[in-house]
């Protein structure tokens, strides 16, 4: 069973064919990034999803869970995520569990099983705080943090829930370049976990798909690089996946060799961004050809 399955999705606003029949299957554990064109119906695939959004046709499994509605099994974080501005950055991650596992009697009538488990959540905040590198932020207000912390505590509220997935749109889009190195850095902290975990015999417990414009981000955070686009022989439909395929792997104390990814890079430009080079659909989405092994 994959963590994420999408299957047959299309959609449209009126006479625009945003999707045309997306298929992607994302195991648990994995780091997928997608680049395509500005305007190709990325966040359109992902706000469908996250549930919000359903779309037209098709269907999305989230570990086998038929998605018809927002749940905490996906998660989402935008580029301009907003924090509550009167929460510390522990108690905005503590935020969505209590939301989630109490309601407004259990805190008022069960009171001392309520402190018990706020303090369950706010321990768990720390240490999601700890894994993206904030330990010593936790008692700061979001107005107290730059953009790039308020961006870490907006993924540690997201990973707090424990998501089957995590969907990020252009996190780090509005950030400064030496701050989104560090992001960077910490996403592929978190695919190291996955491999301690993996190693270990466990199960690895992050699954991201993360939407980026910049392919240098895309090939080395993640271990396979999606292309969405309507640049294909039936682009007249819409945008489907035209590019899947493994990338290398970095390690976060490894060097960010930018020179190794030189040729995918050309090979992603050519596949997802060059409107001349319209071939069949699935001339490059070979990872699970190339991976028969891990599905
Ligand atoms: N709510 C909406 N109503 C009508 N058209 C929309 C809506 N949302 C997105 N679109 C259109 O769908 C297409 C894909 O948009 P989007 O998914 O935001 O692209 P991307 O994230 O890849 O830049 C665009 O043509 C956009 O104008
Ligand atoms: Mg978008």
């Amino acid at each position: 069973m994959h963590a994420l399955d999408v299957q047959k999705v299309s959609h449209w606003f009126g006479a625009n064919r945003v999707l045309w029949d997306v298929n992607l299957q994302v195991a648990a554990g994995q780091i997928v990034a997608m680049v395509g064109p500005s305007g190709c119906g990325k966040s359109t695939l992902l706000r469908a999803i996250l549930g919000t959004h359903p779309p037209r046709e098709g269907v999305i499994l989230a570990d086998g869970i038929r998605i018809d509605g927002p749940t905490r099994h996906v998660g989402i974080v935008y580029q301009d995520y907003a924090l509550y501005d009167f929460l510390t950055a522990r108690k905005n991650v503590a935020f969505g569990p209590m939301l989630d596992e109490t309601n407004p009697a259990f805190r008022l009538f069960r009171f001392p099983a309520w402190r018990r488990l706020r303090r369950r959540h706010l321990a768990e905040a720390t240490a999601l705080l700890e894994k993206v590198g904030l330990e010593r932020a936790a008692d700061r207000y979001p107005s107290e943090m730059s953009g790039g912390m308020r961006q870490r505590v907006a993924i540690a509220q997201a990973l707090v829930m424990r998501p089957k997935i995590l969907l990020l749109d252009e996190p780090f889009g509005a950030l400064d370049e030496a701050t989104r190195e560090e992001l960077q850095l910490m996403i592929l902290s978190l695919a190291e976990e996955n491999r301690l975990a993996r190693q270990a015999g466990g199960q690895p417990p992050h699954t991201i798909l993360l939407v980026t414009h910049e392919l240098n981000e895309a090939l080395y955070v993640a271990e396979r690089v999606i292309g969405l686009s309507q640049f294909h022989e039936d682009g007249a439909r819409g945008a489907t996946i035209v590019y899947d395929k493994a990338s290398p792997v970095f390690r976060p104390d490894q060097a960010k060799d930018v020179e190794a990814l030189h040729k995918q890079r050309e090979e992603l430009r050519a596949a997802v961004f060059d409107p001349e080079n319209l071939k069949k659909h699935d001339r490059y989405v070979t990872f699970w050809k190339d991976h028969a092994d891990k599905r």
